[in-house]
């Protein structure tokens, strides 16, 4: 498994020092306020996790599953595989994602539960890949963990072809596993 990474981009401190900083924002911005996270798995599950357990407010939990990516490569087809179980009328949503790479999935999760009466929904991700974002009404996530290059990173949450997300790390692959 690690002699498939090429190099760590980000360690499992930096990860941790990180969610902890982004933990305490959150906590100060929703303190006194009915939040629901939704998390969008498989890619966010690890740090939606992580972060949810460093944040001491009061919070609701649930998770949608959605999905855009082939390989390497964006397919520019989301599926959204499940509804949410939870009534989101009355609530602060905030929707944490692995990573916004062309902003299409958030943008699509966004508008998938902004008509279901919360009293607003804004965006947090671990990962931001500027250079990638589309303009046609792409979303600015509202908490970012890391701006990132263009690179195809794995690990924590993140997946090629469903492989490498139990990695502790945020890693490059080895191009030849890919090309
Ligand atoms: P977007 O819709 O183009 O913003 O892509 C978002 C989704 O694509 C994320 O939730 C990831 O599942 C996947 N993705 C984008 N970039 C990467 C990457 O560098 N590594 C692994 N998955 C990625
Ligand atoms: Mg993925």
């Amino acid at each position: 498994m690690e002699a498939d990474i090429e190099r760590i981009v980000i360690t499992a401190e930096e990860l941790d020092q990180q969610n902890r900083r982004l933990a305490a924002e959150i906590e100060s911005d929703y303190t006194g306020k009915p939040v629901t996270f939704v998390i969008i798995s498989n890619g966010a599950l690890m740090f939606g996790c992580d972060l949810v357990r460093l944040i001491s407010i009061p919070l609701h939990l649930d998770t949608i599953s959605a999905s855009s990516y082939i390989g390497a490569e964006s397919s520019n087809r989301l599926t959204i595989r499940s509804q949410l179980k939870l009534e989101l009328t009355g609530r602060h949503v905030l929707v944490v994602d692995d990573i916004c790479d062309t902003g299409f999935t958030l943008a699509s999760v966004v508008n998938e539960l902004k008509p279901l009466g919360a009293i607003d929904v804004k965006t947090c991700v671990l990962l931001n890949k500027p250079a990638r974002r589309r303009r046609d009404g792409a979303v600015t996530p509202d908490y970012v963990g890391f701006t990132i290059d263009d690179l195809f990173v794995v690990g924590y949450g993140l997946d090629y072809n469903e492989s490498y997300r139990h990695l502790p790390y945020i890693g490059v692959l080895r191009p030849t596993l890919y090309s």
